[in-house]
């Protein structure tokens, strides 16, 4: 178990709004980054991943769901490079967070680029190694650092990592934490207004385990991006997908957008997450 601890305060802070650009270490071999954009009307801020990892040649960095390339984010993952080993690993988990990759790929040419299938297809500029599917298991994905599982929709697939050191679930868009009075961005039209409303009105049925909302959170702490909603034909696949990830022994959860969960030890994430993920009663 990791000796890391950030402090409770400090914990809050990761979990919720840093500053754009601003790398910052939250378990010993994690680090996070956000920056913000706007997804048709939405605003929103999507989170990048670093982890640091080992193979028999030392430790070495993967990037996962990349934010845009700033000089400032090169400069703090440079410094991260010289104290904890190159990048070597790429990944874009889903359709929705490949966006910013493709500068990534040139600046760390040497690195390993990772993709699910559905983004083979769109980013056809990005030279890929591999694509994360059913039955693929890269060499990055080993015994005792990381697992890999592929959660599919009708929209997308995911590949959702487990960080075995530090007991931490790492998804984009399977769970989602937004706070729905920071949703709409500046000069949405009314019409954008009512999509968010419906949206945000469908998730409050996932309320929270035991059936009240959580002030903050936009419907109880933790909802499937609508993509994810619609699994249509793919419903079987989705969720065998969540059941393996629902066996991982998760504590604490990083997510692309919104508060992160089980960081300041507020927040029963199993609990949380239950209804999403489909997980047992403990
Ligand atoms: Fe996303």
């Amino acid at each position: 178990m990791s000796s890391f601890k950030l402090s409770e305060e400090d914990a809050a802070l990761a979990s919720q709004a840093t500053e754009d650009y601003d790398l910052i270490q939250v378990a010993e071999t994690i680090w996070i980054a956000q920056c913000s954009l706007v997804f048709f009307a939405m605003k929103l801020r999507t989170r990048m991943t670093v982890l640091k990892l080992e193979d028999e040649s030392g430790s070495y960095l993967l990037i996962h769901s990349p934010i845009r390339l700033t000089d400032t984010i090169r400069a703090q993952l440079d410094a991260l490079q010289t104290e904890h080993g190159t990048i070597r690993v790429l990944v874009a988990p889903c359709g929705l967070h490949h966006v910013f990759i493709e500068p990534y790929s040139k600046v760390y040419a040497d690195a390993e680029t990772w993709c699910t299938q559905d983004v083979v297809k769109k980013r056809k500029d990005v030279t890929w190694t591999g694509v994360l599917e059913r039955g693929v298991n890269p060499w990055w994905v080993a015994e005792g650092q990381l697992r890999l599982a592929l959660v599919e929709s009708a929209t997308l697939s995911e590949a959702v990592f487990f960080v075995e050191r530090e007991k931490v679930l790492l998804v984009v868009d399977l769970l989602e934490n937004l706070n729905w009075k920071e949703f709409a961005a500046e000069n949405c039209t009314l019409k954008q207004k009512m999509a968010m409303a419906s949206m945000t009105l469908y998730n409050l049925k996932h309320k929270d385990y035991d059936g009240k909302l959580i002030p903050g959170g936009a419907c109880g702490g933790a909802f499937q991006s609508p993509e994810h909603q619609m699994k249509f034909h793919k419903k079987q696949q989705h969720s065998e997908g969540c059941a393996i990830v629902g066996e991982w022994p998760f504590e604490r959860v990083i997510l692309a957008h919104g508060h992160m969960l089980g960081w300041t030890g507020s927040v029963p994430v199993r609990e949380r997450t239950r209804r999403t993920l489909r997980l047992p009663r403990e």
